[in-house]
């Protein structure tokens, strides 16, 4: 729904740091999602599904799980998916489904984040890879960057060094995913066989 940069992230990943996977698809719900046109570039196949053309919400989640199905992914990356999707769908990927939020979770969960954290006067911010779960915003934690909030910020200015950790954390999540050293157990997500810390791997950088 967003810009795709986080996408672009990726795939740049795949073509210059050897990151171990393909992209099968991209899927997205909005048409304007320029995430599609990155895709096209990159000669990957994309899907509009919009719910618009359905009568409900069971009937796009249906025709969104069937679409991803005839990928057979390993993995499913929602990166700038800016729809709820309801606890039964991300149930059903459990453990092979992540998110990128711009948040340090569980701080500021749901939309808007740069806003709520300049607004509440924080002098740190961030981004965080987590599993999706049935709950928004709330999987256990994979990775974790931070920011400075600095007195001058906007949310767009905000935003911006939030996105450049996206880029990190997310291709890295997904080369831990890839490389077999990721994995979701119940609530928890492990790297090499030992529990992730709540907050997630914190990366310094
Ligand atoms: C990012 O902050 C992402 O975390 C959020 O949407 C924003 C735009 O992402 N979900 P992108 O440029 O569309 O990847």
């Amino acid at each position: 729904s967003g810009n795709g940069s986080n996408l672009q992230a990726i795939l740049d990943a795949i073509r210059t740091q050897n990151l171990p996977c393909a992209v099968q698809a991209v899927i997205s719900n909005r048409k304007e999602a320029y995430g599609l046109t990155r895709a096209e570039h990159a000669n990957i196949p994309t899907h509009i599904i919009d719910l618009q053309h359905f009568q409900n919400k069971n009937a796009f989640e249906t025709a969104l799980a069937t679409c991803i199905e005839s990928y057979r992914p390993e993995l499913i990356v929602m990166a700038g998916f800016m729809f709820v999707l309801s606890a039964r769908f991300v149930k059903r990927y459990e453990g092979k489904i992540i998110n990128i939020h711009p948040s340090l979770l569980p701080l500021y969960r749901g939309l808007h984040t740069h806003q709520r954290v300049l607004a509440s006067k924080e002098r740190i911010h961030g981004a965080t890879v987590h599993f999706a779960t049935e709950e928004l915003d709330a999987g256990p934690n994979i990775i974790q960057a931070t920011v400075p909030v600095y007195n001058t910020d906007t949310a767009d200015s905000l935003a911006e060094r939030v996105l450049e950790k996206e880029h990190i954390i997310l291709p890295l999540a997904i080369r831990w995913f890839a490389e077999g050293r990721l994995r979701k157990v119940g609530h928890q997500a492990f790297l090499d066989g030992k529990p992730l810390p709540s907050s997630g791997f914190l990366l310094k950088t």
